[in-house]
């Protein structure tokens, strides 16, 4: 059974969301004549909730596609059940002239590549606080929200400062989609209380480190520079934040006793961990094809027991300094390097 969480009036939502980056490319091979039977896979099992991105290429169209797959498979009431979270991510530099015409632009084109007339919830991501006007932005959302364009208005790696900011402009964020996992526990503390604070629920990627929180790392050298995977290459850093391979593999060894006395696969425990922190409404795990689904089921099914969370909460490597995101925005830095910054064109 898929817990449940209603995010925002209206906005009912499994607490397991299928996430589609890892469909856009550079994640391994997608199989797109098996694509709407997967969805529809983590549909009935009760993962109910998408989340996609207008700069993730293709996925919102392949969600489109879905929406009328499971319309024909499942019926109207079907498909109301489904939520489908997309980004509004304007190209780095587009900020410091973003207009409402360029706003409504991107998300009329969100709209049409779903077929949805109203979006269920946009993240709003910003590239750079030294540029351009983010609350204006985020008024120009509300325009469409207010039109009938949008249903809820939600953020994506913004700090604790610019959540608290925002709600004092007028637009509290339903939800803000940050890094949160054994290894990155940036969110904790000081940011929870702040989304907190202004009714804004945490949604999570990262959750399995882009799959490094897994059996399959377990024992192995450190990949160092061989990485091709987007995410692996991304979360390869963040381990290196925590202390360097050799830490990440006690936390692992940690992991995989209790996922063996629970007879579950080491990213449940690592998920689960992630799921049952304070202000968590949700966790995204990035999947490929239905291949994970059963692995991911077990998240669900599995409850921590206090024995558990202490042998983890020793296990636990140093966490990345600073405030979430802190780091990715130094685009010299090595983080922010790996980043595309104008994916929304085209
Ligand atoms: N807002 C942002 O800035 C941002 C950034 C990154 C990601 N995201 C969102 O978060 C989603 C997740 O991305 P992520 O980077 O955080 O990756 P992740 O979910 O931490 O890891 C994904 C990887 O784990 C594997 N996997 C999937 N389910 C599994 C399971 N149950 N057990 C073991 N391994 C499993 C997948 O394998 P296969 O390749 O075999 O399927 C994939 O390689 C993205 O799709 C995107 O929607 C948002």
């Amino acid at each position: 059974m898929i817990e449940r969480t209603v995010l925002a009036p209206g906005h009912e939502m499994s607490r397991l969301i299928r996430g589609g980056w890892q469909l856009a490319g550079d994640h391994g091979p997608v199989e797109r004549d098996s694509l709407n039977d997967g969805f529809l896979a983590f549909f009935d099992a009760g993962i109910t909730t998408l989340d996609c991105a207008d700069i993730y290429t293709g996925v919102e169209a392949m969600i489109g596609d879905f929406r009328r797959h499971l319309l024909n498979a499942r019926g109207a009431e079907a498909l109301t059940r489904l939520k489908v979270h997309t980004k509004f991510v304007p190209d780095l530099d587009k900020l410091g002239s973003l207009s409402f015409t360029d706003v409504e632009a991107i998300i009329d084109r969100s709209r049409a590549r779903l077929g949805m007339d109203r979006l269920d919830l946009v993240q709003f991501h910003w590239w750079d606080y030294g540029q351009g006007d983010p609350l204006a932005a985020l008024h120009h959302l509300q325009r469409l929200q207010a039109d009938g364009r949008i249903a809820h208005i939600a953020g994506t790696n913004f700090d604790a400062p610019h959540l608290a900011q925002f709600a004092a402009g007028g637009v509290p964020l339903a939800s803000i989609q940050v890094q949160y996992s054994l290894l990155d526990r940036r969110p904790a503390g000081a940011f929870t209380a702040t989304a907190a604070a202004s009714g804004t629920g945490i949604i999570c990627y990262g959750a399995l480190a882009g799959g490094f929180l897994a059996e399959r790392w377990l024992g192995v050298a450190d990949p160092a520079e061989t990485l091709t995977n987007r995410s692996l290459i991304k979360y390869r850093l963040i381990i290196e934040e925590c202390g360097g391979w050799d830490r990440f593999q006690a936390l692992l060894g940690v992991l995989a006793g209790i996922a063996a006395a629970h007879a579950v696969p080491l990213s449940a425990v690592a998920a689960r961990w992630v799921l049952d922190q304070p202000g968590v409404a949700a966790i995204i795990i990035g999947a490929r094809s239905a291949a994970h689904l059963a692995d991911t089921l077990a998240i669900a099914a599995l409850r921590l027991s206090a024995e558990d969370r202490a042998a983890i909460a020793v296990a636990l490597p140093p966490c990345p300094p600073g405030d979430v995101y802190t780091l990715e925005r130094d685009r010299e830095g090595r983080h922010g390097r790996i980043m595309k910054y104008g994916l929304n064109k085209g």
